[in-house]
């Protein structure tokens, strides 16, 4: 037995876990017209809902009972003081500094960072003010017109998820693109449209070696060169997003080209960092400045709030019940707003990689479950693809439904159509229909006997199935900061109580690993034999 599934609140859970599979979540409303208000929080202007999940007073005691006993205060202080909580990289972790908007001192190795965090902000605010009124000009004299950030996993997903999302509040000029694969048909499909002339290219790295950016990079490059006909557009096209600096020199960006951001920035928590120029160029800098200031209220809720009013560690704490009490594997994403289109894409990285972990930070095999895949799509799409499993199937699906009250694009009744899907499809989630209902209705359709006795079973939902709804008042810079933030905290604080490093990711080397090795056998002549049956076969059709 684990130290976590050993401690006194563990079991009390699981004992409270059997008495809660009977109580259907109908009944708790049915009994209880003050839950909805019980179990709901505001941060600024965004509503959380918790109350469609099954549990009661006694079992949000037990949980924050869990947390407590995992020490989760301290923690959550140890991240904020810049702990060196990230063991495996000797790291701490600190993208709340990023955000930090009164300043406060942040240390780390004894030097406050926050005079550096500022100073890299002012550099983004002269770069895209430059760009975005035009003094900025490329290589021939012409004003920028597109932008291409070139990244991968956090140096992609974050700005390309928040620049979507923030659309209504973009430059008329400037169109930003992002490109990621390495397989050619996203730069080709990218560049296709492109005028060399005003484009510029942001490269996105952290390290700078990672291989599907530096092979796109190099790509584009040559790209530009080639049709401007000149080695030294570069210079107006080129900027680098790093903490290497030796290696964006090498690639031949010149260094005040370069915006910098240090190894205490996670990759899926960078879009905070430089890595958000993209967004900082699409919305400009005051709006980046409001999605900051939108993280830093969810930071400074998320520090110094009791857990039984803290959002995320309740969301955090939810999503625990679930997943190692009730069997839950997932957790569905579903915002109603088209906005959000790639807000589940982030939220699996941010999720996924910090979470999905078997060993605890001192390595031992946990005997418990941990992260939860993370998947959705935006509503309404979603309910005429995999709503059918969520409502019926064997599977218990926790979701989270995200809307906005204000639309960014009010027309005709649209707004109306889509709040109205979103907030039916919790209320069925939870209430179901029981059979006396399905019989009702078919009864009153005018069925016969027959058809009933075969419909019956179809037609009856078992409800009791739990979700969260998120109802900001408008989808703002400073309203997705905090809801961005918010689900950061959520995966730290069960990171925290699966005792797990969130912060690395080793288990995404041994593929890399292996296509490298797998790239020379690709390249050299004649059949291969030295892997298992089943690669020799793939690499040799391949050649073939
Ligand atoms: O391969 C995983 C990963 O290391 C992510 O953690 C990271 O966000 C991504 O690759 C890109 O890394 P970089 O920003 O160094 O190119």
């Amino acid at each position: 037995m684990s130290a976590l599934t050993g401690l006194p609140a563990w079991k009390s859970l699981q004992q409270h876990a059997e008495a809660m599979e009977v109580i259907h979540l109908g009944n708790l409303f049915a009994n209880d017209p003050d839950r909805c208000r019980r179990f709901s929080f505001r941060l600024g202007g965004t509503l959380f809902d918790f109350s469609k999940h099954r549990m009661t007073n006694r079992t949000l005691e037990l949980l924050i009972d869990l947390a407590q006993e995992c020490s989760l205060k301290d923690k959550i202080r140890g991240m904020f003081r810049g702990d060196i909580i990230n063991t495996t990289e000797h790291r701490a972790v600190l993208h709340t500094a990023l955000r930090n908007r009164r300043n406060r001192p942040i240390l780390v190795d004894g030097h406050d960072v926050m005079p550096e965090v500022n100073r890299v902000l002012g550099q983004m605010r002269t770069f895209s003010d430059q760009v975005r009124n035009g003094q900025w000009r490329g290589a021939t004299g012409k004003a920028i017109c597109d932008i291409v950030n070139i990244g991968i996993g956090g140096s992609d997903l974050g700005p390309l998820m928040v620049t979507e999302a923030l659309k209504p509040y973009r430059h008329e000029r400037l169109k930003v693109h992002f490109v990621s694969n390495v397989d050619a048909t996203h730069l080709c499909d990218t560049l296709r449209e492109l005028n060399p002339e005003t484009t510029l290219f942001l490269i996105a790295s952290k390290t700078f070696t990672t291989q599907e950016t530096m092979t796109n990079a190099h790509s584009a490059r040559r790209w530009l060169v080639e049709k401007l006909a000149d080695e030294r557009a570069v210079a107006r096209h080129f900027v680098a997003i790093s903490t290497n600096r030796d290696k964006v020199c090498e690639f031949g960006i010149d260094p005040t080209n370069m915006f910098v951001f240090w190894d205490w920035v996670g990759g899926r928590y960078s879009l905070w960092s430089a890595i958000g120029l993209s967004i900082a160029l699409s919305i400009g800098m005051d709006q980046f400045e409001d999605l900051l200031e939108g993280a830093h209220l969810a930071d400074e809720h998320f520090r110094t709030q009791p857990f039984e009013k803290n959002i995320p560690v309740l969301m955090g704490l939810i999503g625990i019940w679930y997943n190692n009490f009730f069997g839950a594997d997932s957790l569905a994403i579903l915002p109603y707003d088209q906005s959000l289109h790639r807000f589940a894409a982030y939220l699996q990285q941010a999720d996924m990689e910090s979470n999905g972990k078997s060993v605890t930070l001192s390595g031992e095999p946990v005997d418990y479950s941990t992260g939860p895949i993370i998947w959705g799509e935006p509503g309404t799409n979603g309910q005429h693809a995999f709503y059918q499993l969520i409502h019926q199937g064997t599977k218990l699906i926790p979701s989270d439904f995200i809307a906005a009250v204000k639309s960014h694009n009010p027309l005709g009744d649209h707004h109306q159509l889509l709040l109205s899907n979103f907030i039916a499809q919790p209320e069925a989630l939870m209430r179901g229909k029981s059979q006396a209902e399905a019989l009702q209705e078919l009864e009153a359709e005018g069925h016969s006997k027959e058809d009933i006795k075969l419909l019956l079973p179809h037609k009856v939902f078992p409800g009791n199935r739990p979700s969260t709804a998120i109802l900001m008042d408008q989808l703002t810079p400073h309203a997705l900061g905090s809801l961005i933030a918010i689900y950061e905290h959520k995966i730290f604080t069960q990171g925290a109580i699966w005792n797990l490093n969130s912060f690395d990711q080793w288990g995404v080397e041994l593929g890399k690993q292996l296509a490298k090795s797998i790239l020379q056998d690709l390249t050299t002549e004649g059949p291969v034999t030295s892997h298992d049956s089943s690669t020799n076969a793939l690499i040799n059709a391949c050649k073939a």
